[in-house]
């Protein structure tokens, strides 16, 4: 343990290599924007407790409009940070700082967006205060922040589970072990222990399926999320108290879903929900209503309603794109309370239009509308297709243009980390200014194409690439021989140039 700097923060084990398509500044416009609030320009943007820095690095490389700061102070984890970004030439500036030492660092600006995400439960309560007091210091009138938390009451049932993991870890785990094997101790006591029937689990039924989905999980994110000093589920009211020390309005969830109540919501609740006269009472109220475990949130700084007529245009200008193949195209959208079929004479209009791969405002896609189908109706199934991950906001051509040279410098960065290890599992997409999910196989493909050839060749420099690893491609548990892995390899190759590739075109990768 680092006590003198990580103040019990887990740092032993290094945070996973996930990118965060939530943090994506260029996603928050749309979800304002329904709400009839302004979302602010960005031009300064930082991230607290960046992780590996996967997120942060990504929206460097494609945001070349906007000056990225970050920090963690686990140095590791800064400096993966830093060679990820320096590969693709973007300018960033990430700091193994802790979250006070960074507000105080010379030469920051103030800026116009602060995202910190699985960072807010995670700390003690000073540490909380050094978040809003950066926030309240650093942050811009009208500057815009995502916060991602865990959230009650989704956690009053598992969270004793937590409670009895931390307890026997602290208590018989070894510290010289680290926080992995302890925790692997801690789950094989518990399984026995609910195997006896306690009444705790007879009486809380679902505690044993959770603890189930737990004992699949990554270890590297449950070490970080349960074995910390610190676990905080906190009430939605609790942080907006604290928030509002800095000045900051719950805004928007940044999570889609929860823009369709229909999908979340039974239309009793719905209308129960919209006679509570308080917003904040209403969210408090809507969190029992969908068991929130989970928030993802924008909130502002001057929150700024927009006149009719300003929304309807700003709206009318964003765009979208298509990030999943259409052969790929979701059938349902599922929320907490309904399954809602994604067909129809509206969603096939947007995929008629988007699925060239090419971006479109929305104004665009309205042209093409059927007769009888309102502007309404396209907001809410563009809603449900990005909630879906079929559709992303994209930027501004031009944005997008002016950062493909970056983003180009990091993929080939990622890809050729691919070929050693398939821990970094996405790709940078200068049309999103975010990170999109990329196979190993996907990333290497693309790695070959940069020889020319066709799908023989890619497949061939893939079958050549798990050679040199010592690895062979696996089909049911089984070892392929060379040449049936080469066949399976030359099928996925087909199969990726004719579906992923020309949704890759239309997001700048390819
Ligand atoms: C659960 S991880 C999330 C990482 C990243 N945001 C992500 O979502 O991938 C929380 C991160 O916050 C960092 N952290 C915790 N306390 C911090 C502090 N006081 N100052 C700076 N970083 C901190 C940890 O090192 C860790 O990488």
């Amino acid at each position: 343990m680092n006590e003198d700097w990580s103040a019990g923060y887990v740092v032993e084990t290094g945070y996973t290599y996930g990118a965060y398509p939530e943090l994506n500044p260029v996603r928050a416009a749309l979800p304002l924007l329904l709400k009839g609030l302004r979302a602010p320009r960005i031009e300064t943007a930082c991230e607290l407790g960046f992780g590996q820095g996967c997120s942060a690095a990504v929206h460097a490389a494609t945001q070349a409009d906007v000056e990225w700061w970050g920090c963690d102070f686990a140095p590791a984890q800064a400096v993966f940070a830093r060679d990820l970004v320096a590969a693709s030439g973007a300018r960033a500036h990430f700091f193994d700082d802790a979250f006070d030492e960074f507000a105080e660092r010379p030469g920051l600006p103030d800026f116009d967006y602060v995202a910190l995400h699985g960072v807010w439960s995670w700390v003690n309560d000073e540490a909380r205060a050094k978040i809003v007091s950066f926030l309240r210091r650093r942050l811009k009138p009208g500057g815009l922040v995502y916060i991602s938390y865990n959230a009650q009451p989704g956690w009053a049932l598992a969270g004793p589970l937590r409670h009895l993991m931390k307890r026997h870890a602290e208590t018989l785990g070894a510290p010289g072990l680290g926080p992995a094997a302890n925790l692997e101790a801690a789950l094989s006591t518990m399984q026995r222990f609910f195997a006896e029937d306690p009444v705790y689990s007879r009486i809380n039924p679902g505690v044993t399926d959770r603890l189930e989905a737990v004992m699949r999980q990554d270890r590297a994110y449950l070490v970080h999320e349960y074995m910390n000093r610190d676990w905080h589920p906190m009430w939605f009211a609790d942080v907006e108290a604290r928030l509002s020390a800095a000045k900051l309005a719950f805004a928007a969830s940044a999570y889609m879903s929860d823009h369709v109540d229909a999908l979340n919501l039974s239309p009793g609740m719905i209308g129960f929900l919209q006679g509570l006269p308080d917003p904040s009472l209403r969210e408090t109220f809507r969190d029992f209503a969908v068991q929130a475990q989970f928030r993802r949130d924008y909130w502002l700084r001057g929150a700024s309603s927009l006149a009719p007529a300003d929304q309807g245009r700003l709206l009318r200008d964003q765009r979208v794109v298509l990030v999943r193949p259409a052969s790929q195209r979701p059938s349902h959208a599922r929320g907490t309370f309904a399954e809602m079929a994604l067909s129809g004479p509206v969603i096939d209009a947007i995929y008629d239009q988007l699925a060239d791969g090419a971006p479109r405002t929305l104004g665009e896609l309205e042209a093409g509308l059927p007769p009888g189908a309102d502007f309404s109706a396209l907001t809410a199934s563009l809603v449900m297709l990005i909630s879906q991950n079929a559709v992303q906001p994209a930027q501004a051509a031009p944005a997008a243009a002016r950062a493909s040279e970056t983003a180009r410098a990091l993929n080939l960065e990622l890809a050729r980390r691919a070929a050693k290890a398939s821990d970094l599992g996405f790709l940078a997409a200068p049309v999103t200014g975010g990170a999109i999910n990329a196979t190993r196989f996907h990333q290497l493909f693309w790695l070959a194409m940069r020889d020319g050839g066709g799908p023989a060749e890619w497949a061939r420099f893939a079958a050549e690439v798990l050679a040199r690893q010592g690895q062979a491609l696996v089909a049911d548990g089984v070892a392929l021989a060379p040449e049936a892995g080469l066949a399976a390899l030359e099928a996925q190759a087909s199969a990726f140039a004719d579906t992923v590739l020309p949704c890759w075109r239309g997001l700048g990768i390819a």
